[in-house]
């Protein structure tokens, strides 16, 4: 090799959110967000701990670093710092490991977002309860201010809660019975009365199926699938595939001036086809509608977080 010659500085292509941008965000009253995104993971503070999400030792050990010049710029020190590998495979997930801090501590905290209080389990191992890259979604949910909402692949209903709080009667539904009762627990959280809201253990379409059968209509819906999945029969799901048939079940149930959020992390739906996708779907169904994309919370740059479409019934 040529003496002289020097290999350039490594150049990180993380990218850090500034102390000034996160007191805005905790000006709002929100202690949940991230504090740095990457191609190899992502930093996210979470009330008073962090979890570092990586794919790679290297991007681990360089979020650590960037971590510790962060707190000390910030003047904040976190509680309790988490590591957390992503494998390639969701089924080698597992929950993360204690990098520093109190051990006898609990690992179920609770956060807020925009004053709302969720209860986050950071030993689980899928995800922690909260989807932060949704919170301009939320809010948009509460500004609407429905009268009635369908929340498909609920999860922990972080949106029921939402538009409770906005004065909704809302209907959860996901497959998962342990996430609908985490979900029951965020509207304890929040001193909601649960006699008008349901929380129903079951497969999207199926519900959805039942529903319109039933004339029951909504003026705000949430479709925010996963990528893959099994119904309860074991029939496979798979977002590019079924996508329509979703939209179509959903338009069946859908008020007059319903609002649909449109939600996927499938890399192949940005949010043009997303919109493309819906308007054939509204072609087909013989209703109108406009489509407003928010796009992400500025702690999710361009690449980062769920693309997200709201198709705005006429
Ligand atoms: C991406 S998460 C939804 C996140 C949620 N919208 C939020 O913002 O918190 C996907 C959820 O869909 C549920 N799920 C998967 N397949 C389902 C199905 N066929 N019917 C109902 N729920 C399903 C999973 O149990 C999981 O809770």
């Amino acid at each position: 090799m040529n003496p002289s010659f020097r290999p350039a500085p490594a150049i990180s292509s993380l990218i850090w959110m500034t102390p000034a941008q996160c007191q805005v965000i905790e000006a709002a009253g929100t202690t949940a967000y991230r504090l740095a995104s990457g191609p190899g993971g992502w930093v996210e503070r979470l009330g008073d701990d962090v979890i570092i999400s990586y794919k790679q030792d290297t991007a681990r050990d360089e979020m650590a670093a960037g971590l510790a010049s962060w707190c000390a710029k910030a003047g904040w020190q976190p509680v309790r710092v988490f590591h957390r590998h992503m494998p390639i495979k969701n089924a080698d997930r597992i929950s993360p490991v204690l990098h520093s801090g109190d051990a006898t501590l609990p690992l179920t905290t609770v956060v807020t977002e925009a004053g709302i209080r969720y209860g986050l389990d950071i030993g689980a191992s899928y995800s922690h309860g909260l989807f932060l890259d949704q919170r301009l979604n939320r809010a948009k949910l509460h500004s609407l201010k429905p009268k009635r909402v369908l929340n498909t692949f609920a999860y922990t209903c972080s949106f029921s809660v939402v538009a409770a709080l906005a004065g909704a009667e809302t209907v959860s539904v996901d497959l998962s019975r342990k996430s609908l009762d985490r979900g029951r627990e965020n509207f304890k959280l929040n001193r909601i009365d649960e006699s008008r809201h349901s929380f129903i253990a079951d497969d999207t379409m199926e519900l959805l199926a039942q529903q319109a059968a039933r004339g029951e209509r909504f003026d705000a819906i949430v479709l925010d699938p996963p990528t893959f999945s099994r119904s309860k029969t074991g029939r496979r799901w798979q977002v590019e595939d079924h996508f329509e048939d979703l939209l179509d079940a959903a338009l069946a149930v859908a008020a007059p001036k319903c609002s649909i959020l449109l939600s996927t992390n499938c890399t192949k739906l940005d949010p043009t086809a997303l919109e493309r996708r819906a308007r054939w779907c509204a072609k087909g169904k013989r209703r109108s509608a406009d489509y407003v994309k928010l796009g992400t919370p500025v702690d999710f740059p361009p690449g980062h977080g769920s693309s997200t479409l709201w198709m705005m019934l006429r």
